[in-house]
């Protein structure tokens, strides 16, 4: 009998990324989701991906009613906790729902796991807690910090992992620090969605290279990068799913276990190498503008990979041409499936 694994959030970008490696490992598992940022159809793309339809309750991860109802009535190994918000610039017009969603959420959910006595728990945090990098590549000691609001739950959250971990034998807990995932299962079934414009960089170029908008701006070029524009750690979706899958691993076989490591490439690409490979990848002209700087952006993030890779055995292998032709195979379905 396979383990079940609770997966919050699961039928959101990472998240269903997540659940299809889950599957295909041989987990069983068991979505919450509250759908607020992602479609119930995605159930039927991740059945269609593995053969195996993951359970799904509709629900809220503040709610803790609801989560004592779902730990008494499975036996849940382990958590994977995806859900929340994750909006920059939202979340400076809206930060109580912010704290509210990210943090709230959380401890919710881990009073609930506690009270089950369920200890096994994946959190996904973020490079933005590392702040305006001080040297490159980004290793996990580098002093955090944040410039917004969503930065800041991620921070609390992180703090209150390393607090529970502290206050009790038995806590085994990952906190993965992703750089920009991007990418989509190969099939072309599930990938990232998002509501209205998007507000990252890979989603819109997509949206371009569709003729859905007419063209990308690129927020500014006169950093202090080889071309001018931002350079990110880029890392494709189906990578980072496996990261967590590592993740799992290593807490499960551990008697108590509070990890921190970063899942990215270690390899910077810049807005405009990005525009290139996508327009190579889709056969499509990108078209765009330079225009100024976006408020709160740093020049040059890269993640130092060798954490991950001592720790979980895990490194990323999809290089960026498979990041554009798989984002291009998602986003050209999409198109075609809204006529
Ligand atoms: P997403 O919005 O696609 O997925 C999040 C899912 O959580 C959605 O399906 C949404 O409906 C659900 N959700 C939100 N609030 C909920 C709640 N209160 N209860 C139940 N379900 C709720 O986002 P994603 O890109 O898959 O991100 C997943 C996690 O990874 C988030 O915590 C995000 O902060 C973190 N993260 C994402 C990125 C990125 O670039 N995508 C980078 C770093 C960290
Ligand atoms: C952003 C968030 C970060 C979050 C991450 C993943 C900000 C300031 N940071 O990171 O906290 O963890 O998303 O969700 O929002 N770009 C353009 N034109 C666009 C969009 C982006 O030129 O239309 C550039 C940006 O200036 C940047 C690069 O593309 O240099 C990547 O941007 P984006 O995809 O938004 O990710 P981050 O800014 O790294």
């Amino acid at each position: 009998m396979s383990e079940t694994i609770l997966v919050t959030g699961g039928t959101g970008f990472i998240g269903s990324h997540a659940t299809v490696v889950l599957q295909q490992a041989g987990y069983r598992v068991l979505i919450l989701d509250n759908l607020c940022n992602s479609a119930i159809s995605v159930l039927d793309a991740i059945a269609e991906i593995t053969g195996q339809r993951p359970d799904f309750v509709q629900g809220d991860v503040r709610d803790r009613q609801a989560l004592d109802a779902l730990f008494r009535s499975r036996a849940i190994s382990a958590v994977l906790h995806f859900a929340g918000l994750k909006a920059v610039g939202e979340s400076t017009q809206k930060p109580l729902d912010y704290y509210d969603n990210n943090v709230h959420g959380s401890t919710t959910l881990l009073a609930a796991m506690r009270q089950a006595g369920v200890r096994t728990f994946v959190f996904s945090s973020s490079a933005t807690v590392y702040g305006d990098p001080q040297k490159l590549p980004l290793t996990e000691d580098h002093p955090r910090s944040a410039t917004n609001p969503y930065g800041h739950t991620k921070l609390v959250v992180e703090d209150m992992l390393e607090n529970l971990y502290r206050s009790e034998p038995g806590w085994r807990i990952a906190r993965l620090r992703y750089f920009n995932p991007v990418g989509a299962h190969p099939s072309g079934l599930i990938g990232e969605a998002p509501q209205g414009v998007p507000n990252n960089l890979m989603p819109y170029v997509a949206q371009v290279a569709t003729g859905r908008r007419p063209r990308l701006q690129v927020y500014g070029n006169d950093y202090d990068t080889p071309d001018g524009t931002g350079v990110r750690d880029y890392i494709h979706v189906m990578d980072l799913a496996l990261g967590h899958v590592a993740a799992l691993r290593r807490c499960q076989q551990a008697g108590q276990e509070m990890l921190t490591v970063n899942l990215g490439t270690g390899v910077g690409y810049s807005v405009l190498d990005m525009v290139k490979a996508f327009e190579q990848a889709s056969g499509k002209a990108v078209a765009y503008d330079i225009a100024p700087r976006r408020p709160g952006d740093i020049a040059a993030c890269w993640a130092d990979t060798e954490l991950a890779f001592q720790t979980l055995g895990w490194r990323a292998t999809k290089d960026i041409r498979e990041m554009c032709e798989d984002a291009w195979r998602w986003e050209a379905m999409q198109a075609a499936r809204a006529g």
